[in-house]
């Protein structure tokens, strides 16, 4: 069995020889005596045409009978068509079918809006636009481990069920054993945790950077990879409940080498899934965002801006009246004034760094001004924030000092503050968020389509 790519990178080669391919019927024709198949497999964005002859195969009749979608096995003769639109064909000597469809296949030939093709999330990687999408998130997602790799990250499986909450914005699930409708009670009335699992309350993470941070105070450059969970309300296109985070984090290091390293993971995964998925890519160009390439190409090209959160809120200010939310120093950047900044202002990147410590959380290390922290997140033109990160603040005091401001338990992170205690160091981090990640690399504007089962407020379907 030969799977459709590896027809088209060796078509030469494989000119005149018998072939096997597998593979889903996009389209079926026929008349009289001679039929073609549009068949894909998934492999890669082109599919492949297959012609079926009457007196060349046994179940000619039966095969004009398939349906779209049906499953098929073909074996036949590759045939190089210099002249036609693709490259070569396959005549076929034997078809299969595996597995039948019916005629009221949700996936006819035509244009079915994404809002349709979210309630059949099941079948909806069957199409150009889906199948495009989860192969650029596998390369993607593999360009992330090469880049680490190649860079000497150990890379680190932080859990999933937590005690503490990194982020501290309480926008985590509860996981617990007890009886949700009536939970045991303290005689305070708050809920007795000690009949739970853990025996204690626990959530799904929200971010493995804590986590993350012991394991740098050891290995010194580490990254996760991995889902996140939160329950945050917002219903927009960029925020989902179950989202996946790389999330490095590196010993000895200030904010200038969390940015560096940051805008070379950017453009190394842009460079890789351009030169992986150019087909894929040139889809998205199409039909989806025609400047896409043009400004993938610019991205892995040029520089990207830098300005502090309060020159930031300067240039916003004198554009307040065309934000529904007015910028004053202080006030947290929403998404219309971070893509403003990244498309009107710097047309490009922008890392913004320093922002006020009220708006930030509390691992994130004092500047000298003691009104700002040493923050940096990423705008990136059609998204705004797509990287969160930080220097950490190490020094035992002031973390202890921010931890009572923002009335975080200290019970809960003694581990946390161990760190500081033994051995600490310089360090910083940051998260990239996945899906935003690929909504980048295609265009697609809505973080739905580019989970394959997307859960966000009301919706956990499949
Ligand atoms: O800015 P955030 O909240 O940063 C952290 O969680 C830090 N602990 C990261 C670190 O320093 N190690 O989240 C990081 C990124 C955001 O920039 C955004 O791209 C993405 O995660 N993100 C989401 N993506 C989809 N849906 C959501 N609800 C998201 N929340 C954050
Ligand atoms: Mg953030």
């Amino acid at each position: 069995r030969t799977e459709i790519t590896e027809l088209y990178s060796n078509t030469a080669e494989l000119g005149g020889k018998t072939v096997t391919v597998c593979g889903w019927v996009r389209t079926i024709r026929d008349s009289k005596a001679l039929g073609f198949i549009e068949l894909n497999d998934g492999s890669c964005f082109k599919g492949v045409q297959i012609v079926f002859e009457a007196d060349r195969i046994s179940n000619f009749t039966e095969v004009t009978k398939l349906n779209v979608g049906s499953a098929i096995v073909v074996t036949g003769e590759l045939v190089l068509t210099p002249q036609a639109k693709q490259p070569f064909e396959i005549h076929a000597d034997k078809i299969e079918a595996e597995g039948l469809s019916t005629p009221d296949y949700p996936l006819q030939k035509k244009r079915h809006s994404l809002e349709y093709l979210r309630t059949i999330a099941h079948l909806r990687p069957r199409t150009n636009t889906f199948s495009a999408a989860f192969r650029v998130r596998s390369a993607a997602a593999f360009a992330i481990h090469k880049f680490f790799n190649e860079n000497g990250f150990i890379y680190v499986h932080t859990p999933l069920i937590t005690g503490s909450d990194c982020e501290g914005a309480g926008e985590m699930f509860n996981v617990t054993t007890l009886d949700a409708d009536n939970p045991p009670r303290k005689e305070d009335g708050t809920i007795d945790y000690s009949q739970d699992f853990f025996q204690k309350h626990t959530s799904l993470t929200v971010s493995g950077q804590l986590e993350a941070e012991c394991m740098a105070m050891a290995f010194g450059k580490v990254y996760t990879f991995g889902p996140t969970f939160r329950a945050e309300k917002s219903y927009t296109q960029r925020h989902a409940a179950e989202f996946w985070m790389i999330e490095p984090e590196i010993a000895f290091a200030d904010l200038q080498d969390d940015m560096r390293l940051a805008e070379a993971m950017m453009k190394y995964v842009i460079q890789y899934v351009m030169d992986t998925c150019p087909d894929d890519i040139a889809f998205f160009n199409q039909f989806i965002d025609k400047g896409l390439v043009e400004r993938l190409n610019n991205v892995v090209h040029s520089d990207f801006a830098c300005v502090t959160y309060t020159e930031a809120v300067d240039i916003l200010k004198k554009n307040n009246d065309q934000f529904e939310y007015k910028v004053d120093w202080g006030t947290d950047l929403q998404t219309e004034h971070e893509k403003y900044l990244t498309e009107q202002v710097f047309g490009k990147p922008v890392f913004v760094t320093d922002y006020p410590k009220e708006i930030k959380a509390f691992y994130m290390r004092l500047n000298d001004d003691g009104k700002t922290v040493a923050a940096v997140d990423l705008l990136v033109p059609g998204i705004g924030e797509i990287i969160g990160g930080s220097q950490r603040e190490e020094r035992m005091e002031v973390l202890q000092q921010r931890m009572k401001d923002f009335k975080l338990n200290e019970d809960n992170y003694w581990w946390y503050l161990d760190l500081r205690r033994y051995g600490g160091t310089k360090h910083a981090g940051y998260g990239l968020g996945f899906e935003r990640l690929v909504m980048y690399l295609t265009g697609i504007a809505n973080i739905r389509d580019v989970l394959p089962f997307p859960r966000t407020t009301g919706t956990a379907e499949f």
